[in-house]
């Protein structure tokens, strides 16, 4: 089962938060249209709205689509029953790419990397939600970046200069890659930084990009079955474009891929799911993890199960106000055979 609905969790009380929403239905005819079940969709918060853009609705089919939604978070409603709004679609179905608001116009969400179909050589879609308006890039990636093999798992992020970082990621024939390709939304041009030093090959990872300009890769994967050690970040500093790796501690955190991380307003790193198994679907341990960022400390938090949300991976995740959304996703309870 691929899960659709939209959790939330309560970030200073880990509660799940359930608004009542009351709909007068007097007059009028209602259509509820709502988004089918996927995974692997990129997705970003533009203002009050959250985005969705393409994904993978049946599993045994690879069935990727071009839709894209959103939700807007501004008001009150039911996690059972969120009031879904479609977008533009995209001018092609896609999906494991990543997505990033343009932090200078606050408008243009830049999609980059990820797979097509049909397979497309553009490595950037530009989507203008002020408008709802798609435009394909005229970018050609050159030889040597991963992103003209259109390398995909990736996590994008994007520095306040509007450049987005893309590292690593593995392409459809399962090649991995370990380099770092730099988007400039400005000029839309794509550039690699000279990279001194050689890092692992990388896919499958969350990205969080702290604001002092160092990006945070946590968990994923660095070859095709073995999983990172969350005890080890690996970080690159984008004003020096280097690397380094900062040892973890605190609670033992199961290695993951597929998992989500948003980055909290007082410097806290927040997980959520992942599968900790590459060949199958088996839910890491523990679903809900924090990562303090000035002790580089993991902890657990103690989180009622009655209102855990189900273990998830490939999802959706973004920090509005405090709270933590959660949507979409592989659900493992019915998938593992
Ligand atoms: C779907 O994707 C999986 C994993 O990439 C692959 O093994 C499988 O053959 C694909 N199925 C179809 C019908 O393309
Ligand atoms: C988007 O719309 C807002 C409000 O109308 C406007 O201020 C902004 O300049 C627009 N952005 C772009 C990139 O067109
Ligand atoms: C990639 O290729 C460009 C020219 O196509 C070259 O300038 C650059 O140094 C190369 N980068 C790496 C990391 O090999
Ligand atoms: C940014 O902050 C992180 C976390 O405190 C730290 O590990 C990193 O070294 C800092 N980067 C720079 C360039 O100061």
């Amino acid at each position: 089962m691929i899960v659709s609905c939209c959790l939330l969790v309560d970030m200073n009380y880990f509660h799940n938060y359930l608004y009542i929403f009351f709909l007068s239905l007097k007059f009028s005819l209602v259509i509820c249209l709502e988004p089918d079940p996927r995974y692997e969709l990129a997705s970003t918060l533009v203002g009050t709205k959250f985005y969705f853009f393409g994904g993978v609705k049946q599993i045994a089919q690879n069935l990727s689509t071009n839709e894209a939604w959103y939700l807007d978070l501004s008001s009150s409603f039911s996690t059972t029953k969120p009031p879904w709004s479609k977008s533009a679609n995209m001018p092609v179905a896609y999906y494991f790419g990543s997505s990033c608001i343009s932090p200078i116009d606050y408008t243009n969400v830049y999609l980059v990397g990820g797979r097509t179909s049909p397979e497309s050589v553009l490595p950037v879609y530009v989507f203008n939600s002020n408008i709802s308006q798609w435009t394909s890039s005229n970018i050609r990636p050159t030889g040597n970046s991963s992103l003209a093999a259109r390398s995909s798992e990736t996590q994008a992020v994007i520095n306040d200069k509007g450049k987005i970082f893309i590292f690593g990621g593995i392409n459809s024939r399962g090649t991995l890659y370990n380099d770092m390709n730099i988007f400039d939304t400005t000029s839309m041009t794509l550039s690699k930084p000279s990279q001194s030093q050689s890092v692992s090959y990388y896919a499958d990872y969350a990205a969080v990009l702290l604001q002092n300009g160092t990006i945070i890769y946590i968990g994923g994967r660095q070859s095709v079955t073995s999983l990172t050690n969350m005890n080890q970040l690996l970080t690159y500093d984008t004003n020096s474009n280097s690397w380094s790796t900062q040892k973890v501690g605190g609670d033992f955190i199961g290695s993951r891929l597929g998992h989500s991380a948003v980055l909290t307003s007082d410097n806290r790193i927040i997980i959520y799911g992942g599968s900790s198994s590459s060949t199958r679907l088996i839910a890491a341990n523990p679903s809900l993890a924090i990562l303090d960022i000035s002790t580089l400390m993991w902890y657990i938090p103690n989180i009622p199960k009655t209102y855990a949300p189900p273990p998830l991976m490939y999802h959706c995740a973004a920090l509005y106000n405090d709270y933590m959304f959660i949507a979409f996703g592989k659900n493992f309870i019915t998938i593992v055979q």
